[in-house]
Protein backbone atom coordinates (compact mmCIF):
# COMPACT_ATOMS: atom_id res chain seq x y z
CA UNK A 1 0.00 0.00 0.00
CA UNK A 2 1.54 3.54 -0.67
CA UNK A 3 1.10 6.56 1.08
CA UNK A 4 -1.27 8.12 -1.35
CA UNK A 5 -3.43 5.01 -1.02
CA UNK A 6 -4.51 6.41 2.45
CA UNK A 7 -4.40 10.14 4.33
CA UNK A 8 -3.83 11.32 7.99
CA UNK A 9 -6.69 13.58 9.16
CA UNK A 10 -8.46 15.06 11.91
CA UNK A 11 -10.86 12.81 13.60
CA UNK A 12 -14.35 13.97 12.95
CA UNK A 13 -17.74 12.57 15.12
CA UNK A 14 -18.48 9.93 12.43
CA UNK A 15 -15.29 7.94 13.28
CA UNK A 16 -15.33 7.71 16.74
CA UNK A 17 -16.78 3.95 16.52
CA UNK A 18 -14.11 2.78 14.15
CA UNK A 19 -11.59 4.87 16.64
CA UNK A 20 -13.63 2.51 19.74
CA UNK A 21 -13.14 -0.58 18.03
CA UNK A 22 -9.40 -0.07 17.02
CA UNK A 23 -8.08 1.10 20.72
CA UNK A 24 -10.62 -2.22 21.98
CA UNK A 25 -8.67 -4.31 19.75
CA UNK A 26 -5.93 -3.59 21.60
CA UNK A 27 -6.37 -3.92 25.60
CA UNK A 28 -2.74 -5.25 26.47
CA UNK A 29 -1.17 -2.06 24.93
CA UNK A 30 -3.68 0.36 25.54
CA UNK A 31 -5.88 2.21 28.16
CA UNK A 32 -9.49 1.58 26.70
CA UNK A 33 -11.60 4.11 26.42
CA UNK A 34 -15.59 4.73 26.33
CA UNK A 35 -17.19 6.27 23.27
CA UNK A 36 -18.71 8.81 25.00
CA UNK A 37 -14.55 9.83 25.90
CA UNK A 38 -13.59 9.49 22.50
CA UNK A 39 -16.71 11.81 21.19
CA UNK A 40 -15.87 14.35 24.18
CA UNK A 41 -12.29 14.30 22.58
CA UNK A 42 -12.43 14.10 19.25
CA UNK A 43 -10.56 17.16 18.23
CA UNK A 44 -7.65 15.73 19.78
CA UNK A 45 -7.85 12.55 17.74
CA UNK A 46 -6.22 12.22 14.49
CA UNK A 47 -7.19 9.03 11.85
CA UNK A 48 -5.40 7.31 9.04
CA UNK A 49 -7.92 6.60 6.50
CA UNK A 50 -8.10 4.31 3.34
CA UNK A 51 -10.39 2.87 1.13
CA UNK A 52 -10.85 0.06 4.14
CA UNK A 53 -11.45 2.83 7.04
CA UNK A 54 -9.99 3.68 9.95
CA UNK A 55 -6.62 2.10 9.77
CA UNK A 56 -4.93 3.67 12.44
CA UNK A 57 -5.33 6.34 14.83
CA UNK A 58 -3.70 8.85 17.51
CA UNK A 59 -4.92 11.35 20.46
CA UNK A 60 -2.89 13.34 22.57
CA UNK A 61 -3.53 14.67 26.10
CA UNK A 62 -2.78 17.53 27.94
CA UNK A 63 -1.38 16.83 31.56
CA UNK A 64 -2.90 19.24 34.37
CA UNK A 65 -0.45 21.43 36.67
CA UNK A 66 -1.43 23.67 38.94
CA UNK A 67 -1.82 27.54 38.17
CA UNK A 68 0.42 28.84 35.64
CA UNK A 69 1.82 26.28 33.15
CA UNK A 70 5.73 26.00 34.28
CA UNK A 71 6.30 22.61 32.43
CA UNK A 72 3.73 21.54 29.64
CA UNK A 73 3.67 18.58 29.03
CA UNK A 74 1.31 16.79 26.49
CA UNK A 75 1.11 12.52 26.87
CA UNK A 76 0.47 11.09 23.46
CA UNK A 77 -2.19 8.54 23.60
CA UNK A 78 -4.11 5.36 21.49
CA UNK A 79 -1.72 5.08 18.78
CA UNK A 80 -2.80 2.00 16.99
CA UNK A 81 -2.68 0.46 13.67
CA UNK A 82 -4.59 -2.57 12.63
CA UNK A 83 -2.13 -5.17 12.00
CA UNK A 84 -2.14 -6.04 8.71
CA UNK A 85 -1.26 -2.74 7.91
CA UNK A 86 1.53 -2.33 10.76
CA UNK A 87 5.34 -2.30 9.25
CA UNK A 88 4.56 0.05 6.32
CA UNK A 89 5.34 3.23 7.93
CA UNK A 90 1.79 4.38 8.92
CA UNK A 91 2.02 4.24 12.84
CA UNK A 92 5.55 6.41 12.44
CA UNK A 93 3.26 8.95 9.96
CA UNK A 94 0.26 9.30 12.77
CA UNK A 95 2.68 9.68 15.36
CA UNK A 96 4.47 12.11 13.79
CA UNK A 97 1.47 14.11 12.35
CA UNK A 98 0.56 14.42 16.14
CA UNK A 99 3.39 15.84 17.17
CA UNK A 100 3.16 18.52 14.64
CA UNK A 101 -0.40 19.19 15.97
CA UNK A 102 1.01 19.36 19.35
CA UNK A 103 4.37 21.24 18.44
CA UNK A 104 2.06 24.51 18.21
CA UNK A 105 1.10 24.45 21.70
CA UNK A 106 4.73 25.00 22.64
CA UNK A 107 4.93 22.51 24.96
CA UNK A 108 8.10 21.76 27.27
CA UNK A 109 7.52 17.87 26.45
CA UNK A 110 6.19 14.96 25.18
CA UNK A 111 5.41 11.89 26.97
CA UNK A 112 4.69 8.25 26.23
CA UNK A 113 4.13 5.09 27.74
CA UNK A 114 4.83 2.11 25.80
CA UNK A 115 5.73 -0.87 25.21
CA UNK A 116 7.24 -0.08 21.91
CA UNK A 117 10.59 2.19 23.11
CA UNK A 118 12.38 0.91 19.97
CA UNK A 119 9.25 2.36 18.03
CA UNK A 120 9.49 5.71 19.91
CA UNK A 121 13.28 5.82 20.28
CA UNK A 122 12.99 5.83 16.39
CA UNK A 123 11.09 9.36 16.86
CA UNK A 124 13.52 10.72 19.27
CA UNK A 125 11.67 9.94 22.63
CA UNK A 126 14.60 8.83 24.73
CA UNK A 127 13.76 7.07 28.08
CA UNK A 128 13.13 8.68 31.36
CA UNK A 129 12.45 7.84 35.06
CA UNK A 130 8.79 6.98 35.54
CA UNK A 131 8.99 8.86 38.89
CA UNK A 132 9.70 12.05 36.84
CA UNK A 133 6.41 11.63 35.64
CA UNK A 134 4.42 11.71 38.47
CA UNK A 135 1.53 13.80 37.00
CA UNK A 136 0.59 11.24 34.48
CA UNK A 137 0.98 8.63 37.05
CA UNK A 138 -1.72 10.20 39.26
CA UNK A 139 -3.80 11.15 36.18
CA UNK A 140 -3.75 7.60 34.75
CA UNK A 141 -1.52 4.92 36.93
CA UNK A 142 -3.33 5.67 40.02
CA UNK A 143 -6.67 3.72 38.45
CA UNK A 144 -4.84 0.93 36.64
CA UNK A 145 -6.46 -2.36 37.19
CA UNK A 146 -3.91 -4.43 35.91
CA UNK A 147 -0.93 -3.59 37.62
CA UNK A 148 -0.08 -3.09 41.49
CA UNK A 149 2.09 -0.36 40.94
CA UNK A 150 3.12 1.97 38.12
CA UNK A 151 6.95 1.51 39.24
CA UNK A 152 5.89 -2.74 38.43
CA UNK A 153 4.23 -1.97 35.35
CA UNK A 154 6.64 -3.16 32.19
CA UNK A 155 5.14 -0.14 30.36
CA UNK A 156 8.30 2.47 29.16
CA UNK A 157 7.99 5.79 30.10
CA UNK A 158 9.57 8.21 27.21
CA UNK A 159 10.00 11.60 26.59
CA UNK A 160 10.88 13.69 23.58
CA UNK A 161 12.18 17.19 24.99
CA UNK A 162 10.33 20.52 22.72
CA UNK A 163 11.95 23.18 24.21
CA UNK A 164 8.82 24.96 25.34
CA UNK A 165 7.73 28.48 24.16
CA UNK A 166 11.86 29.40 23.42
CA UNK A 167 11.83 26.77 21.16
CA UNK A 168 10.03 29.32 18.39
CA UNK A 169 11.94 32.08 19.21
C1 LIG B 1 3.43 0.48 17.61
C2 LIG B 1 2.66 0.56 16.30
C3 LIG B 1 1.75 1.79 16.31
C4 LIG B 1 3.70 0.71 15.16
O1 LIG B 1 3.01 0.93 13.94
P1 LIG B 1 3.64 0.56 12.51
O2 LIG B 1 2.79 1.19 11.46
O3 LIG B 1 3.88 -0.90 12.41
O4 LIG B 1 5.07 1.29 12.61
P2 LIG B 1 5.92 1.85 11.38
O5 LIG B 1 5.82 0.90 10.23
O6 LIG B 1 5.57 3.27 11.12
O7 LIG B 1 7.39 1.78 11.98
C5 LIG B 1 8.28 2.93 12.06
C6 LIG B 1 9.63 2.44 12.52
O8 LIG B 1 9.52 1.88 13.84
C7 LIG B 1 9.95 0.52 13.81
N1 LIG B 1 9.06 -0.23 14.72
C8 LIG B 1 7.76 -0.51 14.56
N2 LIG B 1 7.29 -1.19 15.62
C9 LIG B 1 8.35 -1.35 16.45
C10 LIG B 1 8.52 -1.98 17.71
N3 LIG B 1 7.51 -2.61 18.33
N4 LIG B 1 9.73 -1.94 18.29
C11 LIG B 1 10.78 -1.33 17.68
N5 LIG B 1 10.67 -0.70 16.48
C12 LIG B 1 9.47 -0.72 15.89
C13 LIG B 1 9.82 0.06 12.38
O9 LIG B 1 10.70 -1.00 12.09
C14 LIG B 1 10.21 1.34 11.64
O10 LIG B 1 11.63 1.45 11.66
P3 LIG B 1 12.49 2.20 10.52
O11 LIG B 1 12.34 3.67 10.79
O12 LIG B 1 13.87 1.72 10.75
O13 LIG B 1 11.91 1.79 9.19
C15 LIG B 1 1.86 -0.73 16.02
O14 LIG B 1 2.71 -1.86 16.21
C16 LIG B 1 0.63 -0.92 16.92
O15 LIG B 1 -0.45 -0.46 16.60
N6 LIG B 1 0.79 -1.64 18.05
C17 LIG B 1 -0.33 -1.95 18.96
C18 LIG B 1 -0.74 -0.76 19.79
C19 LIG B 1 0.45 -0.14 20.54
O16 LIG B 1 1.22 -0.82 21.18
N7 LIG B 1 0.56 1.20 20.43
C20 LIG B 1 1.59 1.97 21.11
C21 LIG B 1 1.00 2.49 22.36
S1 LIG B 1 2.07 3.62 23.20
Amino acid sequence: MSQTDYSIRPAGFDDAEAIFALIKQHPEELIPRPISEIVQNIDRFLVCAGPEGILGVVAWHILPEIGASRNPTVEIQSLAVRPSYRGKGMGRRLATAALDHVRLLHPSQVIVLTFHPGFFARLGFREVPKASLMHKIYMGCINCAKYDSPFTCPEVAMALEMGGATATK
